[in-house]
């Protein structure tokens, strides 16, 4: 036994050293982890058991014969975050480039396999250069079955993303299916084709870091979810995230303990309106008033920036908030942060996450640059998102709610189960101005002086008709309330609707506006 220990021995030590010290030092270089120390980072101290430490590929073309992939270029197992389990995999550019062959990309099936069977969320540390040149088609099929993995998991479990090295060719399509993708900047890239492809192709000269690097990806194209600066702090940014996930889509969401009362007064969030309508303040000042100890976890926040998508506990619940950000772009809708908020909302009902919105915009965005870009059909998206969307949907209107806008940022009608009104709401078919100008025009070009007369009308319009009162009158507002209720109001609503049970027509799934 003593030699067989022995033997066992010198194969893990092998394959725990991964591509060597000369790889590894190179690593470390460029300010990145080996996945095993990423691992290390990631998972609660002592809890990471591997799997399928010894599995090796049986390529034998262009030299793979003799080749040797300790691990596969890829660390696969199970552990703990904060007590709860997950299952994971991290890619190892010290191998081969951490590149995906047959054995590697069936390593990361059987992680993702586990993480079904055991109903908790799946981690992808991507460090690759992709499909493994020499395993040819046997590399695609790798992928292939990583992607029917995720698209079978999408909704069952939380699937996150993490990006620390390069991501390249069809490879960015698993993060793409899974529900966070977390870059780090400067080291994290990700592209379809990469920068010498582009240029052999249509002669554009980029460099990899402005095709795909970890900013672009969080403020042009929508495709990071959070950016962090460095490995560690990505690696508390996912721990962060996880505290707010249920482990499957029907497990209990995790309750956190505060000493913040749910009744607690929020005196000042009357003072965040300011008192011309026309003038922007910070919906996240509301959102901080209003949520547990004014703590909350934006996701994409430089992305789309007019909505506010975070989540965020009230009674130690988590929570998630969807919200007009009327200091950028007046919180206008678009093609951009319908497409954001829409995503989010799905995420949010398929982990029973209740939704919360916060309304104050004045509509969709006008242009042409907008419909041309198919603002018809990504608004539709928002619409599609709070209908279908069972969980509990609270609606708080804090300024203008105008037209369209007001259907689409869950309104009764769009099947929010509350939703209150602040005294500022103006809820009405479109602004003052805009409304006085084409309904009273008659008056106002008779008029002796028909500027005067036009101020006069606008008034007139905003008494009776830019507030909340007409909708409540209605029942389309439940109630108008002092903004320093707000908290205690919601909490007493999610609590009341925590046993909500709401089912859709039977069919075999509906038809998403993508
Ligand atoms: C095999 C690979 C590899 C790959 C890298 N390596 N990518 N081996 N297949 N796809 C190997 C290198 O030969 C090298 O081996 C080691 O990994 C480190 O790579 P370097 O190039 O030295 O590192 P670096 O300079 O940091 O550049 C990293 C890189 C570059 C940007 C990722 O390697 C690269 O461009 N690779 C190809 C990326 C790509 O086009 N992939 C798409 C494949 S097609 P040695 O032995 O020298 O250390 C694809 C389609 C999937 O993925 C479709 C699914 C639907």
């Amino acid at each position: 036994m003593e030699d067989k220990l022995k033997e066992l021995k010198k194969r893990h030590d092998k394959i725990l050293a991964g591509g060597g010290p000369k790889r590894i030092e190179a690593q470390h270089q460029k300010g990145k982890m080996t996945a095993r120390e990423r691992i290390g980072w990631l998972l609660d101290p002592g809890s990471f058991t591997e799997i399928d430490t010894f599995v090796e590929h049986r390529a034998t073309q262009l030299g793979m014969a003799d080749t040797e992939v300790p691990g596969e270029g890829v660390v696969a197992g199970y552990g703990t975050i904060d007590g709860r389990p997950v299952c994971l995999f991290a890619q190892d550019f010290t191998v081969i480039g951490g590149s995906l062959g047959e054995m590697h990309a069936a390593k990361i099936c059987k992680a993702m396999d586990m993480a079904m069977k055991i109903g908790c969320p799946c981690i992808g540390i991507n460090d690759s250069g992709g499909a493994r040149i020499q395993e040819g088609v046997d590399a695609l099929r790798g992928y292939g079955d990583i992607f029917y993995r995720n698209t079978l998991a999408s909704g069952v479990i939380p699937q996150i993303s993490i990006i620390m090295g390069p991501c390249a060719g069809g490879a960015v399509y698993s993060p793409a299916l899974t529900d966070f993708t977390i870059m780090v900047d400067q080291s994290a890239n990700m592209f379809i084709t990469g920068p010498q492809v582009i240029k052999a192709v249509t002669g554009e000269d980029v460099s990899a870091e402005s095709l795909g690097g970890a900013k672009v990806h969080s403020e042009v194209s929508g495709c990071a979810s959070l950016m962090f600066a460095d490995e560690a702090a990505t690696m508390a940014g996912v721990k962060k995230l996880l505290s707010y996930l249920p482990s499957k889509y029907d497990a209990e969401t995790p309750l956190a303990y505060s000493q913040d009362g749910v009744s607690r007064v929020c005196s000042e969030l009357a003072a965040v309106m300011p008192d011309s309508p026309k003038k922007p303040y910070n919906v996240l000042d509301v959102i901080a008033q209003v949520f547990d100890d004014g703590d909350y976890f934006e996701l994409q926040p430089m992305y789309a920036k007019n909505i506010i998508t975070c989540f965020a506990r009230l009674g130690g619940r988590p929570v998630g908030i969807v919200a007009n950000q009327p200091y950028e772009l007046a919180g206008v809708l678009d093609i951009n942060s319908s497409d954001k908020a829409s995503r989010f909302i799905r995420f949010c009902d398929a982990f029973n996450l209740p939704v919360i919105t916060f309304t104050d915009t004045s509509g969709f965005l006008p242009g042409v640059g907008q419909e041309h870009g198919g603002i018809i059909r990504h608004g539709a998206k928002l619409l599609y998102a709070y209908s279908e969307a069972t969980v509990p949907k609270i609606t708080v209107i804090l300024r203008k709610a105008y037209g369209g806008a007001y259907i689409a940022m869950c309104s009764r009608h769009l099947g929010a189960d509350l939703v209150l009104a602040w005294p500022s709401a103006e809820i009405a078919v479109m602004g003052p101005e805009g409304a006085a100008n084409i309904i009273f025009k008659k008056d106002i070009d008779e008029a002796k002086d028909p500027q005067a007369a036009r101020l006069e009308k606008i008034e007139e319009y905003k008494k009776n008709f830019a507030n909340p009162y007409m909708a409540a009158s209605r029942g389309y507002v439940d109630d108008v309330i002092d903004p320093a209720a707000t908290r205690s109001r919601l909490a007493s609503a999610l609590k009341a609707l925590s046993g909500k049970k709401e089912s859709q027509p039977a069919k075999k799934h509906g038809i998403m506006p993508v």
